[in-house]
């Protein structure tokens, strides 16, 4: 039997720092007063520890620093953008890149490309972008993930898998000829970071290849869903990270990626793809509205970071390892203390079942959004809601969304904080917890029409 470890480290060490500085009780009341309860509204300069997001916050590495300063600036045929095409080419395995600023500016022109007004989209949970982009299109979109994903304390290792019948049923419904593509999201931010099989995977695309249907993942944080079958799929014990990633993206079509996770780097992203006629609409629609295809939104050392992000995450399998042990380790620690959380602890963050730690509170009065406030409040930590604020009203009653998970995500950047940083982080939210009944809840003093959750403003209720 091989010897177990039983600690890790990261595969790395520190080069440069960035102080940072915990404001008094009395400072962090005042702060987030005036950022009306929205931990949005903050200053970064009034977080301790910012888990607001993993989104373009991670630290890059020395080479990929050095990377900024040969990148290639031309306008036309960027050196960079070759690299970079190498790179997704070389670990994601598909043959034809479109760069985009971010990720939703490939979920725009695939959108755009693919969708005709009044196609459905079938996807595994929505995103938020992602959704926008396909109704934009005019497209609706279907969820069809497994019913487990909307359970917080039900632990299934793949919970952001696709529902068979589910999808069958949406294909018999409103025909094949209306679904242009199914949005297939790995390691589902929205459920919690939770991954998808690559039984699934398979499954589904033999499914949707028989009938026509394109299949387009969402690859944003496919690294880290490679990472879980790894660990949790018969089969996959022995295989390398990077092998893992490129079998995930062979049973699909195209991808968009949001590179401000896995790839590590702080802006970016692309549209992936693999059939050169598709490659070439996506191109003529980036012109208009990313830029010229050789860079898209993109700097020539953004790209040339990029690049050498992409091909760092697959390295070593140390890399993920440590990446999402640092997330497990948060997460165990608040478990262990009897907080609610989702099961099991995802990707990228851990999230906290709002419903479960405030139920002194009525729904009304927004309990991921108190929660949230709250334990900013106690040590300068800041999370996000993830809720009824972020699920909005419904167009047609006017009324509150109330979505079955109602969390705080508590996002963890890579390569950013020590272990410390999550021990600091998890006695906060114990020592929230232990004084739940005394978290206030909120209203809205102000309310934004859409995407509310960025810029509403709330008080406490008395
Ligand atoms: N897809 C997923 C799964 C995402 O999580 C995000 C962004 C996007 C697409 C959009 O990418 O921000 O580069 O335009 N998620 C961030 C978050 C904002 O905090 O979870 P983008």
């Amino acid at each position: 039997m091989p010897a177990r470890r039983h600690s890790w480290a990261e595969p790395w060490k520190i080069k440069m720092v960035e102080p940072i500085r915990m404001l008094t009780q009395a400072e962090r009341s005042v702060a987030i007063r005036d950022a009306g309860y929205n931990t949005f509204l903050l200053r970064s300069d009034d977080v301790y520890i910012d888990l607001l997001t993993d989104s373009g916050t991670s630290a890059m590495s020395d080479h990929q620093w050095a990377g900024l300063m040969v990148g290639d600036e031309a306008y036309a045929g960027s050196r960079s953008f070759y690299h970079l095409c190498d790179a997704v080419a070389d670990v994601y395995g598909y043959p034809e890149l479109v760069p985009t600023h971010q990720g939703r500016g490939a979920e725009h022109i695939l959108s755009q490309i693919l969708i005709t007004p009044g196609d459905v989209v079938p996807g595994n949970m929505y995103f938020t972008t992602t959704k926008f982009h396909q109704e934009l299109a005019g497209g609706r979109f279907v969820d069809v993930i497994i019913d487990e994903a909307h359970q917080p304390h039900v632990a299934h290792p793949f919970k952001g898998n696709i529902d068979l019948g589910k999808l069958a049923a949406v294909v018999d419904e409103v025909g094949a000829d209306r679904i242009p593509y199914v949005s297939f999201e790995t390691n589902v931010n929205m459920a919690g970071g939770q991954p998808v099989s690559m039984a699934n995977l398979r499954e589904v695309y033999e499914f949707c290849h028989e009938r026509g249907i394109l299949v387009m993942l969402d690859a944003t944080r496919a690294l880290e869903n490679a990472y879980f079958i790894q660990q949790r799929e018969t089969g996959y014990r022995d295989h390398s990270i990077r092998r893992i990633l490129s079998e995930i993206c062979s049973y699909s079509d195209g991808a968009t990626v949001s590179s401000k996770k896995d790839n590590l780097v702080n802006i970016g992203g692309f549209l992936a793809l693999r059939d050169p006629e598709l490659a070439r609409r996506a191109r003529a629609m980036l012109v208009a509205f990313e830029g010229l295809h050789t860079y898209g939104g993109m700097a020539g050392r953004d790209m040339e970071a990029l690049a050498r992000g992409i091909r760092e995450m697959v390295d070593t399998d140390d890399h993920v390892r440590t990446r999402v042990g640092q997330v497990e380790y948060l997460g165990n620690q608040i478990r262990d203390a009897g907080v609610p959380i989702v099961e099991p602890v995802g990707g990228h963050g851990v999230f906290l079942d709002a419903s479960g730690i405030c139920d002194h509170l009525p729904p009304q009065q927004l309990r991921a959004q108190a929660l949230a406030a709250a334990i900013y409040e106690d040590a300068g930590v800041r999370a996000m809601e993830r809720g009824v604020v972020s699920a909005g009203r419904d167009p047609v009653t006017g009324d509150h969304h109330y979505p079955k998970l109602e969390l705080v995500r508590l996002t963890v950047p890579r390569r950013v904080y020590t272990q410390s940083h999550m021990d600091v982080t998890a006695e906060s939210v114990i020592s929230v917890y232990e004084r739940r009944t005394e978290v206030p809840g909120l209203r809205f003093t102000y309310e934004p029409e859409s995407l509310r959750f960025f810029q509403a403003r709330f008080e406490p209720v008395n």
